[in-house]
């Protein structure tokens, strides 16, 4: 923040000189908060025109610009306060000349996006044939929480899996795989799952520790694995598009057998990180993966109900920042979003507000409606098998599969 102040008032008083007093307040950096607020006092001799500048600096995704703007101005009073106080202590002589000051004006507000904070990663070495390779998986800080998921499941999913877990009952849920057809929230819930049980996450990705050579692949995948144990009390593991790791029905290559049995290893471990799985098509996911032990609980998710259309449509409508024409509009996109998957859901809204430049009517909705096609027909048999399915599967199971009715 004074690196930006210096920049902004250098010009002005090249050869007067500033001060700057930094007044910072610290909280979690994954939540929204203040970093800092900086205060700039011009040094020179005729203070009249001298105007106090704050620079507030905010962390958080969820916090709005005018928002900000209108707390800023709350900041920089604060800031003044606290040092009007740390002068009365230390330099009292300064005390006149601060309050002859006006108050201080804040001349920016930046909002940092919290997830570019977060810089930890995994570490692994090992030998790769000949010489040594080094992997590196970030670890990431989860965006979406369990708030964000269909109403209608938000409570079990409470009870079965979160609340047993963060009370540290011996008898928790360890392991989630979440199944459904493409675009439905898959990955997301696996976040706000990891968020809900207050862990980061680790993904685990085929391109990070495959090789070529014989054995290394296991080899790395026990590297990361350990690593990822020791810290199993903050870690969850994903492994999204479980399909990857192809199944022994399918599969007859041998190094393939091994990477999946490596990972069968460390997923029946009794010290194993929380781990959730997710896969579009479960069929293709070896059975072994799945038994009660490695993943105790099986969510579910099929094409969302309007409930869930219409809270996910205001979320990302809050988030990009766009504005809807009328309150008649949101209705009009969810009642006419029959059996859109969440990510078409979220094009349409955002081909919508490129049209209209921030803006949604009924026209712009009209018109990416058009560019979205999406067969009833389909869906509803695609609705039918994961009915159908849920019947299959070992263990507990947590189902948003809603009716025809609910959809349309
Ligand atoms: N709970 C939610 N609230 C709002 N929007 C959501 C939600 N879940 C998903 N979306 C929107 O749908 C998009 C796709 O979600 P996601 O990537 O989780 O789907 P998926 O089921 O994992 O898809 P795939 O099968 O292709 O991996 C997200 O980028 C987001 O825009
Ligand atoms: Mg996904």
């Amino acid at each position: 923040a004074m690196n930006m102040v210096s920049e902004l008032v250098d010009d002005v008083s090249k050869d007067r000189g500033f001060f700057a007093a930094l007044f910072a307040s610290y909280r979690s950096l994954s939540e929204d908060g203040l970093i800092s607020c900086s205060l700039t006092f011009s040094r020179s001799p005729a203070r009249s025109y001298v105007k106090p500048a704050a620079i507030v600096l905010l962390t958080g995704q969820s916090i709005r610009a005018h928002s900000a703007v209108r707390d800023s101005r709350d900041l920089a009073e604060s800031a003044m306060k606290a040092l009007r106080a740390t002068l009365a202590r230390y330099k009292r002589e300064y005390l006149d000349v601060l309050s002859s000051l006006d108050e201080p004006k804040p001349v920016a507000v930046v909002i940092l996006q919290g997830r570019a904070l977060s810089l930890e990663e995994i570490r692994a070495v090992v030998s790769d044939g000949s010489e040594y390779r080094e992997v590196k998986i970030p670890i990431k800080n989860p965006e979406w929480s369990i708030e964000d998921l269909p109403p209608k499941i938000v409570e079990e999913v409470r009870l079965v899996v979160v609340n047993p877990f963060k009370s540290g009952m011996p008898f928790a849920v360890k392991g989630a795989f979440i199944t459904g057809p493409p675009g439905v929230g898959k990955s997301v819930m696996a976040e706000a799952l990891a968020n809900a049980l207050g862990l980061k996450v680790v993904e685990l990705k085929p391109f990070t520790y495959r090789s070529m050579w014989y054995g290394a692949t296991e080899k790395m995948l026990n590297a990361i694995m350990s690593q990822v144990f020791r810290r199993r009390r903050e870690l969850a593991v994903v492994i999204d598009d479980a399909e990857f790791l192809s199944s022994r029905k399918y599969t007859i290559h041998e190094a393939h057998l091994s990477e999946l049995s490596t990972i069968l290893y460390h997923l029946q471990r009794s010290d194993r990180p929380f781990t959730i799985l997710t896969a579009n098509n479960p069929d293709l996911v070896d059975p072994a993966l799945l038994r009660p032990g490695r993943v105790d609980v099986t969510i579910l998710v099929g094409y969302p109900d309007k409930e869930m259309r219409r809270k996910a449509l205001l979320r990302n409508a809050s988030k990009y920042r766009v504005r809807f024409a009328s309150e008649k509009v949101v209705d009009y996109v969810v009642n006419n979003t029959s059996w859109y998957s969440l990510a078409e859901l979220d094009a349409l809204l955002r081909l919508a507000a490129s049209k209209g430049s921030g803006t949604v009517g009924l026209d712009e909705v009209e018109w990416a409606r058009r560019k979205i096609v999406v067969s009833p027909t389909e869906r509803r048999s695609i609705q039918d098998y994961l009915r159908w399915w849920s019947t299959k599967v070992q263990g507990i199971v947590i189902a948003y599969i809603p009716t025809e009715v609910e959809v349309e």
